[in-house]
């Protein structure tokens, strides 16, 4: 039996979800993850929450330990993810409060461990990033939620420069944040239904005018904002699809893994 079948891992600002939980420390190949898991129920579903950064934002976005962070939620049981994370804006079609469920990302993140393949022909199918049931819960609980739009995740933790900014932007991104990957890949070749839930913070560095983005905006937007994301993961939680067969977990079926998903026989 699961301990948990759904995840919320959560972003920057976001340390807590789970009223009295039970705490689980797991140990995994890969090292401790960020922080020991919270589980408890939300909308009648077992579900775990992990901090993202660590209960007092230990880990910068570049040193997270993904891989142990996805693999301690699949020793759990976990099947679906729910992954809010702060974003600045590239376009003009989001505005600083708007949440948003991307539906790409381009990753340009270049010091991680990006896969637990280690050996051998193991090639995630990843040209949807994005696991349209956990999506399409999220967009169905809330109407003001925007749909779309590609994620671009930077190394960091240094924000972009103007022109770096204004290239993500030339290049068709909508969003910009600096821990959407690996972890939405990692999730995948867990066999986990996965979904980015996006708040924008911020314009990031491409205005022609202002200083420039900052943390403070970030955290403080973010902070801000808890109340409403929290309602938003549970209506989103209370509205999950069954995960059987879909595609997030059968894209492995006739591929021979070269790294063992616990749990899986
Ligand atoms: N997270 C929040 N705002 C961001 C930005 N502008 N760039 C990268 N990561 C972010």
């Amino acid at each position: 039996m699961s301990i948990a079948d759904v995840a919320v891992i959560g972003g920057s600002g976001f340390y807590t979800f789970i009223e009295e939980p039970e705490e689980h420390v797991v140990e995994t190949p890969y090292g401790a993850p960020s922080a020991p898991v919270s589980v408890g129920e939300v909308a009648g579903r077992r579900v775990a929450f992990l901090p993202r950064h660590g209960p007092h934002h230990e880990h910068p976005p570049h040193a997270i330990p993904y891989r142990a962070n996805l693999w301690a939620l699949r020793s759990l049981g976990v099947r679906q993810v729910l992954a809010p994370c702060a974003v600045g804006g590239l376009s003009e079609s989001v505005a600083p409060g708007d949440v948003v469920v991307p539906d790409q990302l381009v990753d340009r993140t270049f010091r991680r461990i990006p896969s637990y393949v280690e050996t051998g022909a193991v090639h995630l199918p990843f040209a949807d990033p994005y696991c349209p049931r956990v999506s399409g819960a999220v967009l169905a609980a809330d109407p003001g939620v925007k749909a779309g739009g590609a994620m671009v995740v930077i190394e960091g933790p240094r924000f972009s420069t103007r022109a770096e900014s204004r290239w993500y932007a030339d290049q068709g991104g909508t969003l910009i944040n600096m821990t959407g990957a690996p972890e939405a890949a990692l999730a995948r070749e867990m066999r986990m239904c996965y979904s980015a839930i996006a708040l924008v913070t911020d314009m990031d560095a491409g205005a022609e005018s202002g200083a420039g983005v900052g943390q403070e905006e970030v955290f403080a937007l973010f902070r801000a904002n808890l109340e409403r994301l929290t309602g938003l993961l549970t209506a989103a939680v209370a509205g999950l699809a069954d995960p059987a067969g879909c595609t997030c977990s059968t894209w492995a079926e006739g591929v021979e893994l070269t790294y063992a998903i616990p749990g899986d026989t």
